[in-house]
């Protein structure tokens, strides 16, 4: 029952006057796969999931779930279940009424809807709630009722737009396990949408990193921040993010290469370079600290707790191999 989508050039216009809000875009979504669309605000993420949904109308290209065909289809066609930042419930209905809607209006049997809606409500932890309405509930707990109401559907695709960002740091933590359990538990393809790149790396199986319309890099997490494809995937991924300098100012005798990348927990204690510290972060497991160095702020992060004061002078060093460097267009090259 699991499906696979298959994106093929993609491009979407407002009007014909401006520019592509998403250009050629090229993806193939594996059976069962939690596939991660990261990206800044603004880089197409939301149009791109209405345009999969049967929201938004295709510009170019083709959408295709196992192998069909489905830019004319209606939504209600599509099998797909949707969950949105804002949860969009039912405000006058009660908790177990929202998560029915679905069911209730392909008329299903109320026997198979019980059951249904007994097992989800467990797996989810709402079964205490079911009778309230949403304003009387949390804002986790909403969002749990709205990932009922996905759960409930069956269906084999399953579409997320930045569905926690409404929540407090400790819950999407929470939540973030309890999604992804509950796509493998229901072997869900799933296609979710956020800024968060903390939310991608551990969610995804597979992530997708999309700038300006433009599709950057698509690969496993691990490998992607391993293994940037570009200055910009470079800088995306990763907290703090990647210190970026031009080869020359480090004297590196690297010609092939304009910029160089390094990593927080790549700059070690050496030699190389002596740095006054500018700001400190205790923050117990690491300690973070700033300099400047080349004529940009970077950040350095030390794992366990070191004695840094603001104004230290420091040598440093970068460790071996840590070095991702890019050409003048901002591509990696490999040196
Ligand atoms: N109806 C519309 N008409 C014209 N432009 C639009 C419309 N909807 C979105 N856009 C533009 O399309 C671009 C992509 O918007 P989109 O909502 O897909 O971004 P996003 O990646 O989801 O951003 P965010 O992380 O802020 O949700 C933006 O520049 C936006 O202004
Ligand atoms: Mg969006």
């Amino acid at each position: 029952m699991v499906a696979k989508i298959r994106l093929e050039n993609i491009t979407k216009r407002y009007s014909n006057k401006e520019d592509a809000i998403l250009e050629n875009i090229n993806l193939e979504i594996k059976r069962g796969e939690f596939f991660v669309l990261v990206g800044p605000s603004g880089s197409g993420k939301t149009t791109l999931l209405r345009m999969i949904a049967g929201l938004e109308d295709i510009s170019m290209g083709s959408i295709y779930i196992d192998d069909q065909r489905i830019n004319d289809l209606k939504v209600q066609d599509r099998n797909l279940s949707m969950v949105f930042q804002n949860y969009a419930l039912y405000p006058h209905m009660t908790v177990k009424d929202n998560i029915l809607f679905g069911l209730e209006s392909r008329k299903t049997d109320k026997e198979h809807q019980d059951k249904r809606l007994r097992e989800v409500s467990q797996m989810l932890g709402i079964e205490k709630v079911l009778k309230r309405k949403p304003k009387q509930l949390s804002g986790g707990q909403q969002q749990r009722v709205a990932l009922a109401r996905a759960a409930v559907s069956r269906m084999p695709v399953c579409l997320m737009d930045e569905p926690l960002s409404n929540l407090d740091m400790q819950l999407r933590t929470h939540m973030r396990r309890e999604i992804k359990k509950l796509q493998q538990d229901l072997k869900l393809t799933m296609i979710y949408v956020t800024h968060d790149q903390t939310e991608a790396m551990t969610m995804g199986d597979r992530i997708c990193v999309i700038n300006e319309g433009k599709i950057q890099q698509v690969d496993r997490p691990i490998n992607i921040y391993n293994h940037p494809s570009n200055q910009f995937t470079a800088e995306f991924i990763g907290i703090p993010k990647m210190n970026m300098v031009e080869v020359s100012e480090l004297d590196l005798n690297v010609k092939q290469a304009t910029y160089v990348g390094i990593r927080p927990e790549h700059v070690i204690e050496g030699h190389d370079y002596e740095v006054q510290v500018d700001s400190v972060e205790q923050l117990g497991m690491d300690t973070m600290f700033s300099f400047m160095l080349a004529d940009k702020v970077w950040y350095a992060k030390w794992p366990g707790q070191h004695e840094i004061k603001i104004g230290d002078v420091i040598g440093i060093s970068f460790k071996d191999d840590s070095l991702h460097f890019f050409d003048q267009d901002g591509l990696t090259v490999s040196i």
